[in-house]
């Protein structure tokens, strides 16, 4: 027998219940917090409630942000950095890929690794780790970026020649190292495979051949990134305001994602010993920018790293253009994620497949202008509130101002009439002043050009910027790449430099 009741029902009962109605926007009680203590990211879009992040109500600190190319992702990274520098003292240490991050810390104070271009990391390092512990990482890694795996013989011969590196200097692989043993490098590996090979009594030659071939790449002359004593004491690193590692100078994302891996890993081995509470807050952030290498693979240290949620004092985050170079893993271990605007319909599925928004929040995510984001927050316990919610704009340090250069006075009548050419580029302010540090202007000549464009509502002419760049000391050959980085084409370029009194 069934029966059905009809009963007369409150609005505001209905709206308790879930699945009939579901609030759009948490309780203001979650999205505002003691200024002290949390970082104001912007207001929400519903209420216009302004909404200030802070990781203790959350599973964990890391964070994950994807949008295309342009919505406002390394944007949104800064202003969270410089914030909770403010507020918790938190170091940042940015694994910087291209160099985006590179003039903006160079312009806030902070401290610039240049790997590649003098500043070297040694794979051996240990930094409190026993050796056999580093040896597995060191392994870990080459699975992840060569086909070792692919050779169990290589495997070994490897482990074992690097094991054996650090007994011959004096370590026990067991234990953690005592102070003051000079550790060895991958030189010193190599060495020992081709004594083996020289020796002529072991089974296999070809297999040590290939052996050293491999490693040999890591250890070449000129490009022995890896393979020398370390320049730079990671540990100190992460407690020293902004740091930027340069990766932009290594030949390839192999060597990229090495020294990617190679940072996480140590980091991880220095703060697990010291263990993560509420009390200690929040010491670093960790930024891995479209490091898809180290942030899609299963076995990678950053999957692991989200996975162990709070176990470190420090918080990963992971952002990427495009959300399927994200480990799925990544997405359902975060306690914030913040999705920008997205364009692929494969990509909205693959992240509304993790997190499992509303159809309304996907088709707002398609439709996001620069800054706007959706947010979604994992809660350490369980909540009767929807967990993504809109943003307006994530609100910046700086407003958007648009600086443009001129070209007109370089082009002909008639491609004036035409309108063929473009006739101007426009840039944000802070990517002009970046271009300008870039290039090595002075801080003191950069205000000044950027005086005259503010007096000229932020226009100026292509001529006289030339002349601005030549007063500023800038060489013929460098204005032509400066150019050439704005995006003009070459022909033009040669018509300014000619204008120019250039050349000839
Ligand atoms: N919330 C915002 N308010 C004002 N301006 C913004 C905001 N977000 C981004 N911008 C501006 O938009 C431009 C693009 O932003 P950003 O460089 O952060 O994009 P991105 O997502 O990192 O792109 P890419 O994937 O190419 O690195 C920058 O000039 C930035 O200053
Ligand atoms: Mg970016």
């Amino acid at each position: 027998m069934t029966l059905v009741r009809f009963q007369n029902i409150m609005s505001n009962e209905i709206a308790k219940r879930a699945f009939i109605s579901r609030p759009p926007e948490p309780p203001s009680s979650v999205l505002v917090g003691d200024p002290q203590k949390t970082v104001y990211i912007g207001t929400t879009k519903m209420f216009h409630v302004p909404f200030a992040w802070t990781y203790a109500n959350l599973t964990n600190p890391h964070m994950a942000i994807v949008g295309i190319t342009g919505s406002g992702k390394s944007y949104f990274i800064k202003t969270f950095l410089i914030r909770a520098y403010y507020v918790w003292g938190t170091s940042a240490v940015i694994i910087d890929w291209a160099a985006e991050y590179k003039p903006w810390v160079k312009q806030s104070g902070g401290t610039i690794v240049s790997l590649g271009r003098g500043d070297f990391i040694n794979l051996l390092d240990l930094s409190g780790m026993k050796p056999l512990d580093r040896t597995k990482q060191i392994m870990n890694s080459l699975d992840l970026l060569t086909d070792i795996s692919e050779f169990p013989e290589q495997k070994r011969l490897t482990e074992e020649a690097i094991e054996q590196s650090y007994t011959n200097k004096g370590f026990n692989v067991s234990e953690p190292p005592l102070p003051g043993i000079e550790v060895p490098t991958l030189k010193d590996v190599i060495a020992l495979l081709e004594e083996k090979l020289q020796d002529g009594t072991y089974e296999y030659p070809a297999e040590l051949e290939n052996t050293i071939y491999r490693l040999r790449q890591f250890a070449r002359e000129g490009e022995d990134y890896f393979a020398r004593k370390s320049t730079i004491d990671l540990e100190k690193l992460a407690g020293s305001g902004l740091v930027d590692i340069d990766l932009s100078g290594l030949p390839d994302e192999r060597f990229r994602a090495l020294a990617a891996l190679f940072i996480l890993q140590t980091l991880k081995e220095r703060m697990r010993f010291e263990g993560w509470s509420e009390s200690k807050g929040l010491k670093t952030m960790v930024v891995l920018d479209e490091a898809w290498k180290v942030a899609s693979d299963e076995k990678s240290d950053a999957i692991m790293i989200v996975r162990e949620g709070r176990k470190y004092q420090f918080g990963l985050i992971v952002a990427s253009q495009n959300p399927t170079d994200i480990n799925e893993a990544i997405f359902s271990n975060v306690g914030t994620t913040f999705i920008m605007r997205i364009k692929f319909e494969k990509f909205i599925n693959y992240i509304q497949g993790s997190l499992n928004f509303s159809d309304f929040i996907r088709s707002e995510i398609t439709k996001f202008g620069v800054g706007q984001a959706a947010v979604e927050m994992a809660f350490q316990t369980s909540l009767r509130f929807p967990e993504t919610f809109i943003l307006e704009r994530i609100q910046g340090e700086e407003p958007l101002y648009v600086y443009t250069i001129d070209l007109t006075d370089v082009l002909t009548r008639a491609e004036l009439s035409a309108n063929v050419v473009q006739r101007n580029y426009q840039f944000e302010k802070d990517e002009l002043r970046n271009k300008l540090i870039d290039y090595n202007v002075s801080s003191d000549n950069i205000d000044s050009i950027m005086g005259k464009f503010d007096a000229q509502q932020r226009t100026m002419k292509v001529s006289e910027l030339m002349s601005a760049l030549e007063d500023a000391g800038m060489p013929t050959s460098e204005m032509v790449m400066f150019l050439k980085s704005m995006g003009i084409e070459d022909t033009m370029i040669s018509r300014i430099m000619t204008y120019a009194g250039k050349n000839g």
